[in-house]
């Protein structure tokens, strides 16, 4: 991690493409003209250069892929997102990158299990096609990718070309009925007395969940937090996450993949775990 963290550096690209994927969903792909050596798991702080005082702040923003074509899923919730929704081809942004630690590595012999979320699935894109570099015929990871509604599934077209996926909606509308944690909990019943690692990445209320079902079955599970940032780098301290026994970690330096064993789902985290900490109401 301490390696990738000193490549940390401000680029300014021209947007290549907007992909989007229905109306909440885009992809964004820059024309690097030098290369951004990103790992799995790790993301970038991400802003237009015509945004002017407002957003002031970059957004935080995984990485879907680094390399000379850097590319990013985003979900429309706000006004950053929505201005990317709406950038064209050729605006110019600016990405603070490669940020973060990464995904740890798959433990040899262990097979790995992806529970994605909605834009949660970016990260586990990356780190499903560096396994498949590194996999040379063996066993692909199995993707469980749940949303609320078919629409909420972006990528799983990417996913499936590199897993082995299930899909769950809330709604029934695609795959198996019910929360993505009903397919988690029938995997490990199928895995059970396999060497198994759980990857995990979307809502916050989806990934307390896996840990706790990981937890209880004594799965080693890794989450990456997406805990709202202002910096990305270790200075603002605006990204407070309850550690466990005591505590806070800070998300953007320690994460955003980390054990989820480390985390206390239950004093919560994100925003008011952020408000929490600096004492506000
Ligand atoms: C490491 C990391 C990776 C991320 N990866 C992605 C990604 O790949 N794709 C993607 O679409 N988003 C990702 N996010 C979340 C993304 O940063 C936020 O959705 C974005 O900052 C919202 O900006 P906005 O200006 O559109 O919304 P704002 O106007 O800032 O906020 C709109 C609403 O969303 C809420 N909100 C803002 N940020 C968050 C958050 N992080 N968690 C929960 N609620 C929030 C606000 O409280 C508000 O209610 C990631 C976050 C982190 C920390
Ligand atoms: S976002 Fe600034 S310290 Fe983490």
């Amino acid at each position: 991690m301490i390696e990738a963290q000193t490549r940390r550096r401000l680029y300014t690209f021209p947007l290549h493409r907007r992909d989007s994927i229905g109306s909440a969903y885009h992809v964004l792909t820059f024309e690097a003209n030098e290369p951004i050596a990103a790992l799995p798991g790790q993301f970038a702080m991400v802003r237009s250069t015509t945004w002017g005082d407002a957003p002031l702040l970059p957004r935080p923003m995984s990485l879907l892929t680094g390399g000379t074509r850097p590319s990013i899923l985003i979900k429309v919730v706000g006004e950053g997102t929505m201005r990317m929704a709406y950038a064209s081809s050729g605006e110019q942004f600016e990405l603070l990158a490669p940020l973060g630690r990464p995904w740890s590595p798959l433990p040899e012999g262990h097979r790995a299990v992806f529970v994605a979320g909605g834009v949660g699935v970016a990260p586990l894109v990356f780190l499903a096609q560096a396994l498949g570099e590194a996999r040379a015929g063996g066993e692909m990871p199995l993707a469980l990718y749940g949303g609320r509604t078919h629409a909420d599934l972006p990528l799983d077209a990417e996913l499936a070309a590199v897993t082995e996926l299930r899909v769950a909606t809330e709604d029934g509308s695609r795959g198996t009925h019910g929360r993505v944690t009903v397919l988690l909990e029938k995997a490990l019943d199928e895995l059970s007395g396999r060497a198994i690692k759980v990857y995990t990445c979307g809502p916050d209320p989806m990934m307390a969940a896996v840990a706790r079902i990981c937890a209880e079955r004594h799965v080693a599970c890794e989450v990456s937090l997406e805990t709202p940032m202002a910096c990305g780098y270790g200075v603002c301290l605006g990204c407070p996450v309850p550690r466990r026994p005591a505590g806070y970690l800070y998300a953007c330096t320690e994460g955003p993949c980390i054990d989820a064993a480390l985390i206390d789902w239950e004093r919560g985290h994100g925003v008011s775990a952020g408000q929490k900490a600096r004492g506000a109401s």
